[in-house]
């Protein structure tokens, strides 16, 4: 089976068409899915009106598929505001104020050690207007950086802490969510262990950057935010249902644009394949690209 693949982003995002992701891949396309992944960042397959088991079957063929987030057993994540049972969620409940930090710029799971490396999301029902997802070229705006500024950056490391995003919406993380993901490190730009390509790594869980005082942090973080999110790194997704779109969380920044949450449903479904890590070293980054050659 050959693809067709179509650039719609600026510096990447792009359209697959020529495949059935709802049927077993040969090896050759498998591949051939993976280098454009790794070329345009985020990949956009239209028309493809799968089930959850269908999603599950076809990001496992892209590495190790991970147990959603909240729970230890299932595979798929239900993040727009209609929950497992096909009903609204309370949009005043703890669900809907966890799950509406996804409106902040985030790559998923920077709370965790080791986190995700490509999530896939899946368009089951959508609203009327509004409910776009953005995406950031983050390794883009990293190449942006004057050399002399990307010397300054490279070696620092961020503290990165989930109740920085869910505090944003007045959300506080249960106890055992607090336990579960503590404040943990993080590259200021990540190494991608496939490319070797440098890309900033600045998501709404930041909270400082290690060994630098807090004035200064605090301004870093909000000029490297305002520099990633700029008009020329970004691309928007306007959803159509049957869409599935997956992202590398190594290479972009995204969040989720809002709608009328209250009256209209918007069905979106994830997964997502584990990364490797560490991804800092003795409060380093770690050359994750250098670690890949040599394993
Ligand atoms: C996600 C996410 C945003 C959206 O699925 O990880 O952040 O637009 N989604 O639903
Ligand atoms: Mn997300």
């Amino acid at each position: 089976m050959s693809i067709k693949v179509e650039r719609l982003g600026k510096t990447f995002f792009a359209r697959i068409d020529g495949v059935d992701i709802g049927s077993p891949l040969d090896a050759e396309t498998i591949s051939a899915i993976h280098e454009a992944q790794l070329e345009h960042g985020v990949l956009l397959f239209r028309g493809q009106h799968i089930d959850d088991d269908q999603q599950q079957a076809f990001t496992a063929q892209f590495g190790p598929i991970e147990p959603n987030l909240r729970s230890d057993i299932e595979f798929i994540a239900p993040l727009g505001n209609i929950d497992k049972e096909g009903n609204f969620r309370d949009p005043d409940g703890t669900n809907a104020s966890f799950l509406r930090s996804n409106q902040q710029w985030h790559s998923d799971s920077q709370f965790f050690k080791v986190p995700s490396a490509l999530s896939f999301l899946r368009a089951v029902s959508m609203p009327k207007e509004g409910g776009a997802t953005q995406y950031a070229d983050t390794k883009a705006a990293w190449d942006a950086l004057p050399l002399e500024r990307q010397a300054e950056l490279q070696d620092l490391v961020a503290l990165n802490d989930l109740q920085n995003s869910r505090g944003k919406e007045g959300h506080t993380l249960a106890p055992e969510d607090r336990e579960r993901w503590p404040i943990i490190e993080h590259p200021v730009a990540r190494i991608h262990e496939e490319t070797g390509a440098r890309a900033l790594y600045i998501g709404s869980q930041v909270t400082s950057i290690s060994g630098v005082d807090d004035e200064e942090s605090q301004a870093l973080i909000k000029e490297l935010f305002a520099h990633s999110t700029q008009d020329q790194f970004i691309y928007t997704h306007e959803w159509e249902v049957g869409d599935l779109v997956i992202w590398d969380n190594r290479r972009c920044l995204h969040r989720g644009r809002p709608w009328d949450e209250a009256n209209e449903a918007r069905d979106v479904r994830r997964t997502t394949t584990a990364g490797t890590g560490p991804t800092t070293e003795n409060g380093k980054p770690v050359d994750e690209y250098a670690r890949a050659q040599a394993a």
